[in-house]
């Protein structure tokens, strides 16, 4: 009874797009972060984004289908990629190749509801090397969109924004003492939890992203570059 299996299928696909549209509001989002956001792209070179989701960015998300789309920085070419799973729960890889030269932005859509992440500029060019190396204050700023921080956080260096207020507090002009930013963007169980409000997860971070984050939360905004 091929129709009935049919009808079954479809009832199925209408019910997840149902959840799909209020998973949101019902506290169903996921933060997206990116693993070794490069500096530069190569121009016809095949370039792979690894990236884990997690709901509540905690819980790694599998059995998604995430995909990319990259645009140029006048908005006259999108390239299109899907991505699928690689090896960890959650984590998935994205191949795509920039076909000419400029600044692209890359978005990634996580196939889970609406939560997506749009990176900050890269430039694309020939060689794939940045010809001016980023300082730590701009890679911060790049690493606060691609590590999802933007996931909870306002900060309005960026433009990028959670979707809904997640009771985490505005960094723009927040000021720590750089030793102590590092090791809660180690472990942010080093302190008890605010009262009354969310812990914030660990963002599994790696060294070398902690001291550009840190360089970049303590700039409070005042950045000047503008990628
Ligand atoms: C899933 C949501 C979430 C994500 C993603 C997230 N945070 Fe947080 N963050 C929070 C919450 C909630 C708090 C408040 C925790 C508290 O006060 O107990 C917080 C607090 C902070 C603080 C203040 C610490 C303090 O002692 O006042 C900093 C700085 C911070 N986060 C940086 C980051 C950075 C950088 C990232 C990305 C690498 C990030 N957060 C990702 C939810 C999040």
């Amino acid at each position: 009874m091929p129709h009935v299996a049919r009808s079954i299928t479809r009832s199925a696909v209408a019910l997840a797009a149902l959840a799909a549209v209020t998973a949101f509001s019902f506290g169903g989002w996921a933060t997206i972060s990116v693993e070794d956001v490069p500096e530069s792209l190569r121009v016809g070179q095949p370039t792979t984004f690894r990236f884990t989701i997690r709901q509540h960015g905690i819980e790694p998300l599998e059995g998604l289908n995430p995909s990319l789309a990259i645009r140029s920085a006048d908005g006259k070419s999108v390239v299109a990629a899907a991505a699928s799973p690689d090896g960890a729960k959650g984590r998935y890889a994205s191949t795509f190749t920039i076909p000419r030269s400029g600044d692209w932005r890359v978005t990634i859509n996580s196939g889970f509801g609406p939560s997506k992440l749009t990176l900050l500029p890269i430039a694309a060019n020939a060689t794939g090397v940045s010809l001016a190396a980023m300082t730590d204050t701009e890679r911060g700023k790049h690493l606060f969109v691609a590590k999802g921080c933007v996931g909870c956080h306002i900060h309005r260096a960026v433009d990028e924004r959670p979707p809904a207020d997640m009771g985490a507090p505005e960094l723009t002009s927040k000021a720590f003492d750089n030793g102590y930013l590092a090791l809660w963007l180690a472990n942010p169980r080093i302190r008890p939890a605010t009262k009354g409000g969310p812990e914030m997860p660990n963002p599994q971070l790696s060294q070398k992203e902690i001291a550009p984050l840190v360089a970049f939360i303590s700039s409070q905004g005042r950045a000047t570059a503008s990628k």
